[in-house]
């Protein structure tokens, strides 16, 4: 491994604010901090708000400048990405970031009943081939899995450039009557006008130089509602 990695893993291994659980921490088990993220991680009570598949934090970091009085976790599987978010987080003496480097798939594992207030879903890959619904992270299954955290009136973003997935989710959308508070196909040439517009992701930059639009959903999920997939019959097999 070189020397750059090496000290990338050893600052990251040094952040109390990265946790990076093993296996066994997670495995038929709730996390230690399921529940407790507003006392024993953060220690206030502020708003929770995740962001999933991070990458390297813009929106976790960005946000947390913008909304000191509220706490912020990207969570992402790939730690040298990470790194480039945990860094600035450092940087900047961030107190309301944390980072958390897990699958997506152990969620639950984390996150208490009604612990979040809001989750961010930037540029996820957007999983659209055949027989791929349930590794969507806006299909019913991971919503199924939010439901369980997420407050009443839970606000989920979704920021692709992928027509097909903000298509799909739409659908799903519409499916189980949830409410939508903002959807655009081409977010720079809407009248949105909110914070989202002041940051743009690593993979953001790549899909505006290649003139893609860029498109956002802002909706609620109804925590009393049992999502069901809508491509696939029988989501257990
Ligand atoms: C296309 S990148 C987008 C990164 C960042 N949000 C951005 O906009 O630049 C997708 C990210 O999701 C992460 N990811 C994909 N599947 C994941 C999973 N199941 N659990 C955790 N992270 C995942 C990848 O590691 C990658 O960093």
């Amino acid at each position: 491994m070189g020397k750059n990695k090496l000290r990338k893993w050893s600052e990251m291994d040094s952040w109390d604010f990265v946790i990076q659980p093993g296996f066994n921490e997670i495995f038929g088990k709730d996390f230690r901090l399921k529940g407790k993220w507003k006392s024993e991680f953060f220690r206030n009570g502020n708003p929770l708000v995740l962001e999933l598949g991070c990458g390297k934090g813009e929106y976790t970091t960005g946000l947390a400048m913008m909304y000191p009085e509220k706490n912020f976790v990207g969570i992402d599987i790939k730690g040298a990405r990470m790194w480039r978010g945990a860094r600035t987080a450092h940087d900047h003496s961030l107190k309301n970031v944390g980072f958390l480097r897990t699958r997506i798939e152990f969620i639950r594992s984390f996150f208490g009943e009604g612990e979040v207030d809001e989750l961010w879903i930037t540029f996820p890959d957007p999983q659209m081939k055949r027989r791929r619904e349930k590794k969507r992270l806006t299909s019913p299954i991971f919503l199924n899995s939010y439901r369980t955290f997420l407050a009443p009136g839970g606000i989920v973003h979704l920021k692709t450039d992928s027509k097909p997935l903000f298509d799909y989710t739409i659908k799903v959308i519409e499916h189980n009557s949830l409410k939508i508070n903002f959807a655009t196909d081409n977010l720079y040439e809407s009248d949105y006008s909110g914070e989202i517009l002041a940051i743009k992701t690593h993979y953001e930059k790549l899909f505006l130089l290649k003139g893609f639009p860029i498109t956002y959903i802002q909706f609620e999920v109804n925590n009393e509602v049992r999502f069901e997939l809508l491509e696939e019959k029988n989501p257990e097999q």
